[in-house]
């Protein structure tokens, strides 16, 4: 599918349209970022390697039902997606406490939760991406309470989902973050899955195996990233 005109660059990733209206292409850069942008690097084949897992991440999806805006992956960097209009909300899912949750509530770092945490936050880097709840996404238009009713639903399954596949690759689903759009008035998942959107560390030596590396400067992001993806395909 060729791409044409450039509808919307971000840190990690842009979007072409194509002579689909439906349709566009997403493409990986190499690029990383971190906190809200102020901190920003790059390695060679992230692109790659952000693409192969998304792909696969998105794939595994489908199996069991949950809609994404995945079409199919068309380059090594590439893959197309159907167009969403974009719900301004990150939903963050977390089975483990750590970073902001942990010091927020003074929880021990690396502490399992009881219960999986939904949190959403308002899309708005100016603004430092404030969480909300969802009464303020209906308050301020962002969505019905149909559509939140349902984004939480779909998160908890991608959980589930996730928690399971990751555990046996002897990896930990520590937290991971979704976006969601609507395509012909149905509710998607968008952007990516990816270790720029989660954390995952091994279960038994607690290796942080996502953007933490790059966030805490731990070195090694480009090792992780790789050892990852073969890690998700070893066990399929
Ligand atoms: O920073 P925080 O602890 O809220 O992040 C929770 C999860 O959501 C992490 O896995 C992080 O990588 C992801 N996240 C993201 N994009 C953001 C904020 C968080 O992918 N803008």
């Amino acid at each position: 599918m060729e791409k044409k005109d450039l509808l919307y660059e971000g840190k990690a990733k842009i979007l072409y349209l194509t002579e689909d209206p439906n349709l566009l292409v997403q493409v990986f850069k190499d690029d990383l970022s971190a906190f809200n942008g102020t901190k920003r690097g790059k390695f060679d084949g992230k692109g790659e390697v952000c693409n192969a897992i998304a792909t696969y991440m998105f794939e595994y999806l489908e199996n069991y039902h949950v809609p994404t805006h995945f079409v199919k992956k068309v380059s090594e960097s590439e893959m197309v997606v159907k167009r969403l209009e974009m719900i301004p909300i990150e939903v963050v899912v977390r089975n483990v406490a750590t970073a902001t949750l942990a010091k927020t509530y003074n929880l021990e770092e690396g502490k399992v939760l009881k219960y999986p945490i939904v949190e959403y936050f308002l899309k708005d880097d100016r603004l430092g991406d404030p969480m909300i709840n969802e009464h303020h996404a209906f308050a301020m238009g962002y969505a019905t309470p149909e559509e939140m009713k349902m984004i939480g639903r779909i998160a908890s399954k991608v959980n589930a989902i996730f928690k399971s596949f990751f555990d046996r690759r002897g990896l930990v689903l520590v937290d991971f973050k979704l976006e969601f759009g609507k395509h012909d008035k149905s509710l998607l998942i968008g952007d990516e899955i990816s270790p720029d959107t989660c954390r995952i560390w091994d279960k038994k030596t607690n290796k942080k195996m996502d953007k933490d590396r790059f966030r805490y400067d731990m070195g090694g992001v480009d090792k992780v990233y790789r050892e990852l993806y073969d890690r998700i395909v070893s066990a399929a």
